[in-house]
């Protein structure tokens, strides 16, 4: 099968090259273009990383030589290329034009950003949970005027730690939770040596986080109507979202009330049963198994359990009655795996799967 050429728009960043490195050997994708800022641009991509090359594994050697352009050089990047994956830095009015931009261009854009997430008629994809909302891309087309090329987006990374958990639960019809996050640092495309005043720190503060992780649960439950997708009301939830000094891995506190009755061993057996349309297709990227559940009462914790499923997996444990709330429990998943670039590629591998991706 001949692969689908890919352009990396911020490839330079912590996303972004955490792209590129689950991309290497991929089967149905191949990174041909890399896009970052004009100070990236015209230079090879290695020269253009330098010293910020920030993941525990290698540079692929595929990418070193590629001469990085720029993202707002839009024809210039997106004519060589079948889609492009999406994890600049640049503000919200800026990436929600320049996404638009490329996908007029024909390219379909699979984004890690924030600022589609809210248009109506772009599907914010768990492809575990609502695959069905990539049925809304004919409506945006139609408003884009395009063939092919749309926005498809992933939710942010606080929440992977807790949806997919209320999903698995639905049955018992979960109707309020609270959430604290605990989140690692790389979640703000840094590491210890960027950021040393996060060494033995805890900062009660992350721009904008508590509103994505209480309302962006609500858009992936919700369903398609006419033109538009429909956030579902059934659940209220309420955060708090702590950075916490580690470098990867998203820890969410999760307390929740049910209108049914569920027993722990159904909860349990609701969590660890979940299995949606990556693991009937048989997705490259698909956990085997989306949630595991730890009965030690010290799990799950980062250093041991944050790369379950190579990170696109999420880990729960001490599931317990509360006295105010029903039940509560502990969270893990990986941030710029399942939470970033991970959940961007398995969400590409959907797509293509649906047959919204494919040559140009
Ligand atoms: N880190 C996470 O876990 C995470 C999770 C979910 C969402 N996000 C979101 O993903 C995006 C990228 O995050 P990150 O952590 O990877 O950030 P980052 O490490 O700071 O990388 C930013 C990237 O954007 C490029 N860029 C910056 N200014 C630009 C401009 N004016 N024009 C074009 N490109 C520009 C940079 O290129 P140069 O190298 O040339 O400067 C770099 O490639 C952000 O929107 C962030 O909110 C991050």
């Amino acid at each position: 099968m001949e692969k689908l050429k890919a352009a990396v728009l911020g490839g330079t960043g912590m996303v972004g090259q955490r792209f590129i490195a689950l991309l290497k050997d991929h089967p149905y994708f191949e990174v041909k273009t890399i896009a970052a800022s004009p100070r990236s641009a015209g230079k090879t991509y290695k020269e253009a990383v330098g010293d910020r090359w920030k993941l525990e594994i290698p540079m692929p050697d595929e990418v070193k030589d590629i001469v990085v352009k720029d993202v707002s050089d839009v024809k210039n990047v997106a004519e060589d290329v079948d889609l492009c994956f999406s994890a600049v830095d640049m503000t919200k009015e800026e990436i929600r034009a320049i996404e638009e931009e490329y996908a007029k261009t024909e390219t379909p854009v699979i984004s890690n950003n924030s600022a589609h997430r809210w248009t109506p008629d772009v599907p914010m994809i768990i492809p575990e949970i609502n695959p069905e909302h990539a049925g809304i891309i004919p409506a945006q087309r139609k408003r884009l005027g395009t063939k092919r090329g749309f926005i498809a987006v992933k939710p942010n990374c606080s929440i992977q730690s807790y949806t997919p958990v209320f999903y698995a639960w639905r049955e018992f019809e979960p109707y309020e939770a609270v959430v604290s996050t605990y989140q690692a640092i790389s979640g703000a495309g840094k590491t210890f040596k960027d950021w040393p005043e996060m060494t033995e720190n805890i900062i009660p503060y992350i721009g904008g986080e508590e509103e994505k992780s209480e309302k962006e649960p609500l858009k992936v439950f919700g369903h398609i109507e006419g033109d538009r997708i429909v956030s579902y009301d059934g659940i209220k939830i309420t955060s708090q979202c702590i950075r916490v000094p580690v470098l990867y891995g998203h820890t969410a506190s999760v307390f929740v009330k049910f209108k049914k009755n569920p027993t722990k061993e159904e909860l349990i057996s609701a969590m660890t049963s979940l299995s949606g349309e990556p693991q009937k297709l048989n997705l490259p990227s698909a956990p085997k198994q989306f949630i595991q559940y730890l009965e030690e009462d010290n799990r799950p914790q980062v250093t041991m359990d944050v790369n379950y499923e190579r990170g696109f997996g999420i880990s729960v444990g001490r599931l317990r009655e509360d006295t105010v709330y029903d039940w509560k429990f502990v969270g893990l998943s990986h941030n710029t795996i399942r939470g970033a670039a991970g959940g961007g590629v398995l969400c590409a591998e959907l797509l293509k799967a649906k047959g919204y991706l494919e040559r140009k």
